[in-house]
């Protein structure tokens, strides 16, 4: 019941089997399931592209404005519920742009959930954009172009999608764009890719890391991360969905911890991963040896 924060958060990902089923109606669009029991027996991943693959299908189901509104208000009362005071949310723009979606179909259907949210639950919120990283850098500046008419509602961009392969150093022009017009800059990286990935995000300008599970292979990043005290956003129920650790207690969070990294804890994709923000904490408290000095400082 303590009050928390979320700062690592797909909204694409908070998608429930049941809203799914109920769009698919409502749009007229068919999806490869009969019933929520085959859609949650699919969610078994062997990898990050293998839940990419399922996760970008799943959003088909969102055409309109009151579907990204729907989405976004489940999300919010699952806020409520767990007592989450502040929640900075990840959209992926290209995922329904590509598809013939209008960016403020999108961008207006979230937004006017969170400004509902705030005024009757007084949930705080931010919108970070992100880029997907297995497209190009011009699919990117394209995107970038069509956020500028509601830069007011987006306070950051961020990379996401399949990591291995795609450097952030790919996207470096289109950051530096990014961040010249104000906005904040946030990047997955040392999620499924290597810790030298986390050091390219931190020369993009990323004033935080998304995952960065993996800056323990390399001491120079670790450091760097120590000593400018660099967020990073863990998402644990999402590692062990997507195999980065075997079992929970084979995380690394309580490592980074006692190497002074700056470690929040994050759901990431909730419906996916079989848990929201507080089922997080409950099974690293539980899995993990956390002392209560580790929970305060998670927790603050
Ligand atoms: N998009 C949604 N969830 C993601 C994750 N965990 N990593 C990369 N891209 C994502
Ligand atoms: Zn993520």
């Amino acid at each position: 019941k303590l009050p928390k924060a979320e700062l690592h958060l797909h909204i694409e990902g908070t998608l429930e089997p049941e809203l799914m089923f109920e769009l698919a109606e409502r749009n007229g669009i068919e999806i490869p399931y009969k019933t929520v029991e085959e859609v949650r027996d699919a969610y078994e991943f062997d990898n990050l592209q293998s839940f990419l693959d399922i996760y970008y299908e799943g959003a088909k189901v969102l055409r309109t404005e009151q579907d990204f509104y729907d989405l976004t208000w489940a999300y919010l009362l699952k806020c409520k519920e767990q007592r989450i005071v502040h929640t900075e949310i990840f959209f992926d723009p290209q995922t329904h742009t590509q598809r013939g979606v209008d960016f403020g179909t999108v961008i207006n259907g979230i937004s006017n959930a969170l400004l509902d949210a705030e005024a009757e639950f007084g949930i705080t919120s931010l919108i970070f954009m992100c880029f997907l990283r297995h497209l190009t850098e011009d699919s990117a500046f394209e995107t970038l172009e069509m956020a500028m008419p509601y830069q007011d509602k987006i306070f950051g961009v961020g990379l996401d999608s399949s990591e291995v392969g795609n450097p952030p150093s790919r996207f470096e022009g289109v950051f530096k764009k990014a961040a010249e017009r104000g906005f904040e800059i946030v990047c997955h990286a040392g999620e499924e890719g290597p810790a030298e990935y986390i050091w390219q995000a931190l020369e993009l300008g990323a004033s935080r890391i998304d995952h960065g599970v993996r800056c323990l292979e390399e001491d120079y990043v670790v450091n760097e991360l120590v000593e400018r005290q660099i967020p990073l956003t863990v998402c644990p129920l999402s590692n062990v969905k997507l195999r980065v650790f075997d079992t929970l207690k084979d995380h690394n969070l309580k490592e980074m911890m006692d190497r002074g990294l700056f470690v929040t804890i994050n759901s990431d994709d909730p419906s996916y991963f079989g848990g929201y923000l507080n089922e997080n904490y409950e099974q690293c408290m539980k899995e993990l040896d956390l002392s209560e000095n580790d929970m305060v400082l998670l927790l603050n």
